[in-house]
């Protein structure tokens, strides 16, 4: 279950015996390296302690929703943006129809409502309950509105009853929820991404740059995988680590950027490049460190133009579908259409880094993707989140 790797689960506990069985979950997810965060019914605290789940997960276990402390270090909202898929195990009838019927008065059923990524419960009750008719149509109404349901399980229940009810194995359970991550649209396809920013060398010590963090590259190879793509991230100096399961090349300077992309850009089927390449470096590069001249009030370097790296792209005769980025402070959208033809780009991803809490280090990212033919707005949500609504257009589109 590699796709788990690297991802935010929220875990719903509600409160019925299965509940013990959140804490092998905890423990599975960590174990995949996904990051976890628990949020418990009231209820649920007679079944399974709170120290239990936040020793597991090691993250603050969260409940209330009136609990003021609990929501300045992380409200509601911000943990229905954080997570990346919201599983509930156990889930109880009485939580299946609070969902069903679309509640929001305790914590994790508002979660639910402002959470736009997919949903996972693992129903869990006595055999009649599940069976009941009202039971069946609030199941029913969740599947409809895209939940994923793993199970219940056949068998001995804990009040003595043999039928249908139980809640999965844990394993059963995270089989079934880890098929979330695997939207297989682009499977077969070969995928390039540049990501951060380039270093142009002025002299030994010192070099030209920008702010890019790279995170939104990342996120954005990570997507590609995710939809089962092979991978190529071309990544410039970051402080991000490097991906798993995917051909990372790390590089410094646009030219040596430049040159990966184009060794491996055979069959490749999409080129994104949303690194922040330097438009410029130094004419020269100072084989000794400049030292400071006590009589020289300003020094001044010349530069000169880089290669275009996506110009190089698109303008090959057999192209993959190529995506550029146009980071921009005014203007935006017109900026970005016009470079969506000068760069003569299948599709520009626009993003106004005049704004402090989006684009350039913040976690967060707020974009128009605009085509030869129209534009389409992503409000502001996580890096990883756009990114898979971007790759999702892409293979749409392709
Ligand atoms: O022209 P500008 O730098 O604003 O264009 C941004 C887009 O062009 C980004 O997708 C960036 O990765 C790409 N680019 C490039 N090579 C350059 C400059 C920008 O590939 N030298």
């Amino acid at each position: 279950m590699k796709s788990l790797q690297n991802k935010n689960i929220l875990l719903g506990v509600t409160g019925g015996i299965a509940a013990y069985k959140s804490a092998e979950i905890v423990r599975s997810l960590k174990k995949m390296n996904a990051d976890v965060r628990v949020v418990m019914t009231k209820s649920s605290h007679e079944f399974v302690t709170p120290l239990t789940l936040q020793a597991l997960s090691a993250n603050p276990i969260s409940s209330d929703l009136l609990d003021i402390n609990a929501e300045a270090a992380m409200s509601h909202i911000e943990l229905a943006r954080w997570a990346d898929a919201l599983l509930i195990a156990p889930c109880t009838a009485e939580t299946i129809s609070r969902l069903a019927s679309g509640r929001g008065d305790d914590l994790l059923t508002t979660i639910t409502l402002a959470f736009d990524g997919p949903i996972a419960i693992a129903p869990a009750m006595n055999q009649a309950m599940w069976r009941d008719s009202r039971t069946q149509d609030n199941v029913s109404k969740l599947v409809a509105n895209n939940t994923l349901i793993c199970g219940p399980g056949t068998g001995e229940q804990a009040c003595g009853d043999v039928g249908i009810g139980r809640m999965l194995e844990p394993e059963e359970v995270l089989n079934i929820f880890s098929s979330l991550f695997k939207s297989g649209k682009l499977i077969s396809k070969k995928v390039v991404v540049t990501a951060g920013p380039t270093q142009e060398p002025i002299d030994p010590v010192r070099y030209l740059t920008n702010r890019s963090s790279g995170k939104m590259g990342y996120a954005l190879a990570n997507a590609a995988l995710e939809a089962g793509a092979e991978v190529v991230l071309i990544s410039g100096p970051t402080d991000l680590n490097a991906p798993e399961h995917l051909h990372f090349v790390s590089v410094r300077t646009a030219k040596e950027m430049h040159e990966a992309v184009q060794h491996h850009l055979n069959s490749t089927d999409i080129f994104i490049g949303s690194a922040a390449v330097s438009d410029y470096k130094p004419s020269k590069e100072y084989k000794n460190k400049i030292k400071k001249d006590k009589g020289k009030k300003s020094i001044s370097f010349e530069l000169e133009e880089n290669i275009d790296i996506l110009k190089g792209v698109s303008s090959q005769t057999k192209r993959p579908f190529v995506v550029g980025f146009a980071a921009e402070t005014q203007d935006v959208i017109k900026n970005a259409r016009e470079k969506l033809g000068s760069k003569n780009l299948d599709l520009i991803i626009a993003n106004d880094v005049s704004k402090t809490d989006i684009g350039f280090d913040s976690e967060e990212n707020e974009v128009t993707l605009i085509t030869p033919r129209d534009d389409y707005f992503i409000s502001k949500n996580s890096k990883k989140a756009i990114s898979k609504k971007i790759i999702d257009f892409i293979s749409e589109v392709i």
